[in-house]
């Protein structure tokens, strides 16, 4: 399904939006350190209330107005988007507005069995990405907080398999003395697979997971360790804006990627906007605040209140400028130790 937008929205720095980031929960049934860390997300943690929540019609009427503006990737996050029950409804309604030609989601994998793969195949989605931070039991149980075996996670990805997601991406966040010793046997395990790897430098994103500099394991060597035994080339990039850079391996074992926040920062193509589950817009990861739409779309009653969504949106893509990843590598200006005080978005709200 194709259709031109109505017009290209470019912001201050000549960006065109053309990716849109849905976050359709603030819950996880993970406490993941670097993300939710259970100290202070914890039993008595107040998610937001369901009624705050956008529903499938009201989501979709917000990206319908992205999709008037050149978005033609979303991407469906969380939290964890398992932990909505009508999530096979959400992406049923985002699959019929014309002009979306990427849907993808990203989950943990928990809880995804082939029935559930198969019936958000069947709405509709078109790629799956599932996150797995260590293949030694051990270590995942420790970074997921919840001692959830990663026998799971492996359980889940069988089930995307069966479903016909494949290829899938797999996703790690890297953090240095926590799992940096399953960077070399999630490469190995998936080799020789047509899943795509990608390894995701560890981000001072948030104000929570107590983000520290020398925890970061910078891309490049990641991609040394895995080249010393499974050699790897460069690969162009698909298109622009892409996040990941990529390699592939030299004997034809397949493809990784490597997303370099921290040490290579990508903020000069950004081209994505996210919008939080209780209908907020956000251009940046690390944004402060962000534009509520969904007022609006719940006091829509006219024709005309779908092009009063539409502007609020562009107006507020071409008035944005920032480049935070960019700005804090020239000026060496990382939150080490965290600044407590700030007031940035959780990546639990905002789905990364
Ligand atoms: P594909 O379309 O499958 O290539 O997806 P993607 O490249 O958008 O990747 P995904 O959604 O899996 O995001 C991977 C990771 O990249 C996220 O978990 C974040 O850590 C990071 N990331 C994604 N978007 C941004 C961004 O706009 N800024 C920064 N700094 N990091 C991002
Ligand atoms: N740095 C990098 N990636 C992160 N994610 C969550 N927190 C961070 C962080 N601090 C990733 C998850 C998942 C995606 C939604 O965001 O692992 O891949
Ligand atoms: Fe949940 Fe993903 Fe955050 Fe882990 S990284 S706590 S799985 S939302
Ligand atoms: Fe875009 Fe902000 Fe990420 Fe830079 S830090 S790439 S501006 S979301």
């Amino acid at each position: 399904m194709t259709s031109e937008p109505r017009t290209l929205v470019f912001d201050r720095l000549t960006r065109p939006l053309r990716e849109l980031r849905v976050s359709v929960t603030d819950r996880c049934n993970l406490r993941c350190a670097y993300c939710m860390p259970k100290a202070l997300f914890g039993a008595d943690h107040a998610f937001m209330p369901r009624a705050e929540l956008l529903s499938p019609p009201e989501i979709a009427r917000a990206v319908r107005a992205f999709v008037e503006f050149g978005v033609r990737k979303v991407r469906i996050t969380g939290g964890e988007p398992l932990a909505r029950g009508d999530l096979v409804e959400i992406i049923g309604a985002l699959r019929g507005i014309a002009g979306i030609e990427d849907l993808a989601m990203i989950s943990n994998g928990i809880g995804l069995d082939a029935a559930k793969a198969t019936a958000l195949r069947d709405a509709g989605l078109d790629r799956l990405t599932i996150s797995l931070d260590a293949l030694d039991d051990a270590r995942f149980r420790r970074i997921n907080g919840m001692n959830v075996p990663v026998a799971r996670v492996l359980s889940g990805i069988e089930a995307g398999e069966a479903a016909g997601f494949t290829p899938l991406k797999i996703n790690v966040v890297v953090r240095r003395g926590w799992n940096d010793a399953d960077v070399l046997p999630i490469a190995r395990r998936f080799h020789g697979s047509p899943h795509i790897v990608r390894f995701i430098e560890y981000m001072d994103v948030g104000t929570r997971n107590g983000w520290r500099l020398d925890e970061v394991v910078p891309a490049r060597e990641i991609v040394a360790r895995i080249d010393a035994e499974l050699p790897l080339e460069p690969v162009a990039r698909n298109r622009a804006g892409e996040v990941a850079k990529r390699w592939r391996y030299r004997d034809g074992g397949g493809e990784i990627g490597v997303i370099t926040s921290v040490t290579q920062p990508f903020c000069g193509d950004c081209n994505r906007a996210r919008l939080s589950a209780d209908g907020r817009m956000y251009n940046c990861l690390f944004a402060e605040s962000g534009l509520d739409l969904r007022d609006p779309l719940r006091g829509a009653a006219h024709e005309g209140d779908q092009d009063d969504l539409a502007r609020l949106i562009r107006d507020r893509w071409q008035a944005r400028d920032d480049a935070y990843s960019e700005h804090r590598a020239e000026h060496g200006k990382f939150r080490n130790p965290p600044d407590e005080s700030a007031k940035r978005i959780e990546m639990s709200y905002i789905g990364g």
